[in-house]
């Protein structure tokens, strides 16, 4: 059997975060490149995701074609590109008559998109939810997926599909068996703890994102992902925000799609976002999105249990201040009612790895004390010591 699409979150790069609508295949390229010569591909990081803004018009047989300004070589072209490179090919479209940005959406063209994105060579579709109507003229949003899922199975191609409908009508509830990932939350946006009025709709800094992501841990699992949204890291104010967001992500179960310029990326984010010790806990063949253990408004401890026993452990800053923190193992039991798991650090030591160095810091026989900088987090491995 072909394995299973996304049996671990997928990563990659996507266009939005940081370029929005100002994309043409040469940028693709660029950063299909970058992307190898920086050793974020064999990082992980294989989707190169197009997002919105690439389509042009319908021919007269109603194809969807690229916009030819942008897109000169064609969409097979750009695809040939990515796979003589070791990437996959990802691409965008909505629900809907039109996209977010005003393209044209799938709605009524599904089975021939589906089939278009085939013969491109398409890997992923990220399909949007914009301009499916009103109130009692809202198409149903199960059925809206479900339509793409069908004819993605009709084009005779693998290709994953992100559902993004920013949980309002609870996909997690449906999604695992149309797509591979869903969307919980409306947009991000590169701010730490801000929520963002633009008219009737909002985006959200990471905290916020990470608040209405968390309670949805549940419903995640292999082959079926919550995702709260495309990565902010290398857009984030400061390294310790985009730190504390690369950690939370790994923390989570989220997919790693980055949205970063990636040609002219620092090498400190590069550092950041190619930490296989991180990305490990991420990509963890267990696949449970981990837990807030503790919130204490300014601090957070998160918790997430691995394969072979093992479990990663963060501790985030949540507030504008520099922060001591910490965790006195002996008297705090460590729990996940969901997956029937009990640590008591009393009866079994585990030893800790920084993740961030990659360096031993001792064992939980002593009490954890860090002092983090402000919106900062430090991030463990825990192995049973015996
Ligand atoms: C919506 C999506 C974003 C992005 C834009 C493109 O807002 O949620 O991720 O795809 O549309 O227009």
């Amino acid at each position: 059997a072909a394995p299973a699409l996304a049996a671990t979150p997928p990563m990659g790069w996507n266009s939005w975060n940081h370029y929005g609508c100002q994309i043409d295949e040469e940028l693709i390229r660029r950063t299909a490149d970058a992307l190898a010569a920086k050793g974020l591909r064999d990082a992980g990081y294989v989707y190169v995701n197009i997002d919105d803004c690439w389509q042009g018009e319908r021919d007269a047989n109603g194809n969807i074609q690229p916009d030819p300004k942008r897109f000169p070589s064609g969409m097979k072209a750009l695809g040939d590109y990515l796979h003589a490179r070791g990437f996959k090919f990802g691409i965008y479209s909505d629900t809907g008559e039109k996209t977010c940005a005003g393209r044209p959406g799938s709605q009524g063209h599904e089975f021939q998109d589906a089939a278009q994105y085939a013969r491109w060579g398409v890997d992923y579709v990220k399909y949007d939810w914009c301009n499916t109507g009103k109130d009692e003229w809202q198409r149903n949003s199960r059925e809206g997926y479900r339509t793409m899922q069908r004819a993605i199975a009709a084009s005779g191609r693998a290709m994953i599909l992100s559902i993004c409908e920013w949980g309002e009508t609870k996909p997690w509830l449906w999604a695992a068996k149309v797509g591979q990932l869903w969307r919980t939350t409306g947009d991000i946006t590169n701010c730490w703890d801000c929520v963002l009025g633009h008219g009737d709709w909002h985006s959200n800094g990471i905290m916020r994102i990470v608040d209405i992501n968390e309670p949805l841990r549940a419903y995640a699992g292999p082959g079926h992902w919550n995702d709260p949204d495309m990565m902010e890291v290398g857009n984030m104010a400061t390294l310790a925000e985009d730190r504390s967001h690369f950690a939370l992500w790994a923390m989570m179960a989220a997919p790693l799609i980055m949205g970063t310029h990636v040609d002219t990326m620092k090498p400190e984010v590069a550092a950041i976002l190619t930490n296989r010790r991180v990305i490990a806990v991420d990509q963890d063949a267990r696949g449970v999105q981990g837990l807030r253990w503790f919130d204490n408004g300014a601090t957070q401890v998160w918790a997430k249990p691995l394969a072979g026993g093992d479990w990663a452990v963060a501790l985030v800053n949540r507030s504008d201040r520099p922060a001591k923190t910490g965790i006195d193992w002996a008297s705090t039991p460590l729990e996940d009612t969901l997956n029937g798991l009990f640590v008591d650090f009393a009866e079994q030591t585990y030893g800790l790895t920084d993740l961030w160095t990659g360096k031993s810091t001792g064992t939980t026989e002593t009490p954890l004390s860090v002092t983090l900088a402000p919106h900062d987090t430090a991030i463990y491995r825990l192995s049973p010591r015996r």
